[in-house]
């Protein structure tokens, strides 16, 4: 059997080209005889299992039998993961934790078996390394067990062996990790998929749960979290800009729980810290020139952003418009905005723009704040300590946006005043 090694399709003879996704030269060989023997072991389960049958889920207590799925919920000893996943780790759940390099999966995975214990399978770094990230955060080593391999097999092998003593298990990360079945490399499209594969029923028959570390990369190419997406019952992905220390992390899949929850993480010296409350930026303060407060929503989350402009005067031809934070198409409309309703001759003034906390906005709700933020700085005026929230039309116009009352109450739970504003035009007071 041939196999693509680009996209995983399969082939019962050899040809140059893939014939689905045209890769040229992608098709390897794989050994026929132990896909036959794993093929065999499968089919003598199959028939000792039990034949399928049509049951009414009326009958036969069948949905009280599914429901202790609930007590074989796991605390992660992280509130802000805890939330993500629901409200815990579920018993024998397959979970995808993607992200880019560098970003912070293997810190916060370790922090969890230091929290909980488990096995982390090592297929990326040595078991020093993992040592050396342990001591950094100052976690217990005692906690940890670590299997040193990057062979589907051996992990097979060993988690099976374990499955009575541990109840989690980290592979970091699904890129390294192989089966000797396939003779293409760790990490082409077909190891992956197979090894995932694999890692998914192996969670299920064993009853532990399997964080899968995935990487992603920035040109967005993910040929390997996105192909593993809907195999796994949970899907993580860790966010954040490398250059600052706010990460977030979100679930886009969740077989057990909500999908719309996001956990809060500062990177430190430490490790990954808790940010619990909504205000990520310590001492904001909406008074000066220049700044306005907004309250955004992520997921379920309300929290407290500050978005800062400066406009001065522009030498350039071509005026600058430089964001941070801020989508580049919605900032330029903002501007258009503020020219035409404000009366603010724009197209001779460079416009800054950043959001603090190193949040990206992707939320119409913080239109009028960077309206605000605009017009105080081109005015030299502070505009008091309220926080502005409304999508701006291009008319100029206010307009609710969703989960207001609960943006309303973040604001005054945070000490804030709230300005009714229905037009932008009401800025210039
Ligand atoms: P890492 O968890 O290795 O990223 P990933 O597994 O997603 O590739 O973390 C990478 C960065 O985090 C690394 O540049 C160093 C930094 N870091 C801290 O700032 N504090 C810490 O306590 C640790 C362990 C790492
Ligand atoms: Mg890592």
């Amino acid at each position: 059997m041939f196999i693509c090694a680009n996209c995983g399709n399969e082939f019962s003879k050899w040809q140059g080209q893939c014939s689905f996704c045209k890769e040229w030269n992608s098709l390897k060989e794989i050994t026929r005889n132990k896909f036959q023997t794993t093929n065999k072991k499968q089919k003598t389960k199959f028939n000792n299992q039990k034949k399928s049958e049509i049951v009414n889920l009326g009958d036969s207590g069948l949905l009280r039998r599914n429901s202790p799925r609930n007590d074989t919920l796991l605390s992660t000893g992280i509130k802000e993961f805890d939330r993500v996943l629901g409200k815990g780790i579920v018993q024998g759940s397959a979970v995808l934790f993607a992200g880019e390099p560098g970003i912070g999966k293997s810190t916060l995975l370790t922090q969890l078996i230091g929290k909980v214990g488990g096995i982390y399978v090592a297929g990326e770094e040595s078991a020093d390394q993992i040592g050396l990230r342990v001591k950094r955060l100052g976690l217990d080593p005692k906690k940890f067990d670590i299997l040193g391999t990057n062979s589907i097999e051996e992990i097979e092998e060993n988690l099976e062996r374990v499955k009575d003593l541990f109840k989690i298990a980290v592979v970091d990360s699904i890129q390294v990790v192989m089966s000797e079945n396939l003779s293409t490399g760790a990490g082409s499209v077909a190891q992956i998929k197979e090894s995932a594969f694999r890692l998914v029923n192996l969670a299920k028959r064993i009853g532990m749960a399997i964080f899968i570390v995935g990487h992603v990369t920035k040109e967005g190419d993910i040929a390997g979290p996105k192909l593993l997406e809907h195999m796994v019952d949970t899907v993580l992905y860790f966010e954040g800009e490398k250059t600052t220390d706010l990460r977030i992390l979100r679930t886009t899949k969740n077989r057990f729980g909500p999908i719309d929850e996001v956990g809060i993480f500062k990177m430190e010296e430490k490790g990954l810290i808790e940010i619990r409350n909504s205000q990520l930026v310590e001492n904001i303060d909406s008074k000066r020139i220049g700044s306005a407060i907004t309250v955004v929503v992520e997921g379920a989350r309300p929290m407290l952003v500050e978005i800062q402009a400066l406009v001065v005067e522009s030498f350039a031809p071509m005026p600058k418009r430089v964001f941070s934070g801020i989508d580049f198409s919605r900032g330029q409309l903002l501007i258009a905005v503020a020219q035409k309703s404000l009366g603010l001759p724009l197209y001779k003034y460079d416009v800054y723009l950043s959001v603090t906390g190193g949040i990206k906005i992707n939320d119409t709700g913080a239109d009028l704040a960077v309206m605000a933020a605009i017009y105080s700085s081109y005015k030299n005026k502070d505009l008091g300590n309220y926080a502005y929230i409304g999508e701006v039309s291009l008319l100029g116009q206010v307009k609710k946006v969703k989960n207001w009352d609960k943006r309303i109450k973040e604001i005054i739970s945070l000490g804030k005043k709230v300005r009714e504003i229905k037009d932008v035009k009401q800025l210039q007071v």
